[in-house]
């Protein structure tokens, strides 16, 4: 575990890749360089290990969450992991009308600044957060666009970790929709050079400007990524198994025709009998269970979904603390073998 990267950032001007996250947003995988990807993992473990080590080091800090879509693990997650840093969350619950319904964005974004440390996120349009971005000068982190959901499959990866030796040698299999944390999971393999196989019914691809932001940065770290309508190929001898709901927020007018479409694509036994017999079911939650995964599957002792749903908080600690600029310095662990 390399944690120089924490205790004392590189310059950016050394010409190192690895630059101080402090003050960025984090709207996109696409936004972290392979070597911050890796480096916001060793940190995710550094506090998953030693969570007392961290305590405090956002005394202060304050951030805002504002929500269009309904959370519980997201959420909770951030609230309990700032306030477990010190720091405090404010909750908007903008579930009855848009962010930028009653306002311009950039005036809210030009109070906000005035205000708090941070703005976390959760919206239908991507431009929503793009947009707070580009006129608030302080950090947003989505937490779930219709386009990406990062800050899961930040988890998703780190929990992938725990369980494999080797990223790289770890083949995904994404069954389902081509959706945000379809997205999300292409581009966090691109960064870690795995490989993913993903297979959607026709005409639910993920998006192709993203296969190909994917496609480009695995050409520098060696992943493998591929897309196609096969679930039976790609789960074959894979060593986790994927899925989302076949309907995400606000689809729910097309949940019924989906459901008749992505029927091939369940996740049951019989799928998962393709995989390798040590093989993983993994889903970010919430699930519909009988839809995309059984409970023969999702119960199974294969299933890692609560693993998972935990590394959320210790995930978004780490975001936390590198884009808040949490004074790393003083939270060298006292000992890597206590
Ligand atoms: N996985 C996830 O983001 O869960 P919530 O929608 O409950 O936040
Ligand atoms: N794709 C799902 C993810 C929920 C965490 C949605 O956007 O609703």
């Amino acid at each position: 575990m390399n944690t120089s990267i924490f205790i004392a950032p590189v310059p950016q001007s050394s010409g190192h890749p690895a630059k101080d996250l402090a003050h960025r947003d984090l709207l996109s995988i696409q936004d972290l360089l392979p070597e911050e990807v890796r480096a916001l993992l060793d940190l995710t473990a550094l506090i998953k290990a030693r969570p007392a080590d961290f305590r405090g080091a956002l005394s202060g800090k304050q951030v805002v969450m504002f929500f269009e879509k309904p959370s519980l693990r997201t959420r909770l997650t951030f609230e309990a992991g700032l306030q477990s840093l010190g720091g405090q969350a404010i909750f908007v619950d903008q579930t009855r009308s848009r962010l930028d319904e009653r306002e311009s964005l950039s005036d809210i974004a030009h109070n906000l600044e005035r205000w708090v440390d941070c703005v976390i996120l959760r919206t239908f349009d991507h431009v929503t957060v793009t947009g707070m971005a580009e006129h608030a000068s302080i950090p947003v982190i989505n937490a779930l666009s219709d386009l990406e959901h990062p800050c899961q499959a930040l988890a998703d990866f780190f929990t992938l970790e725990e369980k494999f030796d080797d990223i790289a040698k770890v083949t995904l299999a994404y069954v389902g929709d081509g959706n945000n944390v379809a997205h999300s999971l292409m581009l966090m393999t691109a960064s870690l050079g795995a490989k993913i196989r993903i297979a959607t019914p026709k005409g639910y691809e993920p998006l192709g400007e993203v296969v190909r932001a994917a496609k480009k940065i695995a050409a520098s770290t060696g992943a493998i990524i591929s897309v196609s309508n096969d679930p039976i190929a790609a789960v074959t001898d894979a060593d986790a198994i994927y899925t989302d709901v076949w309907a995400s927020m606000g689809q729910e007018q097309e949940a019924q025709q989906r459901a008749q479409i992505f029927e091939p694509f369940q996740v049951n036994e019989k799928l998962m009998a393709h995989a390798a017999s040590h093989a993983l079911f993994m889903h970010c939650l919430p699930a519909h269970r009988g839809d995309e995964v059984t409970d023969a599957v999702i119960d199974s002792p294969q299933s890692v979904v609560f693993d998972q749903a935990e590394n959320r908080l210790h995930i978004q600690k780490a975001i936390l603390l590198m884009l808040l600029g949490g004074g790393l310095r003083r939270f060298r662990p006292r000992s890597t073998n206590a």
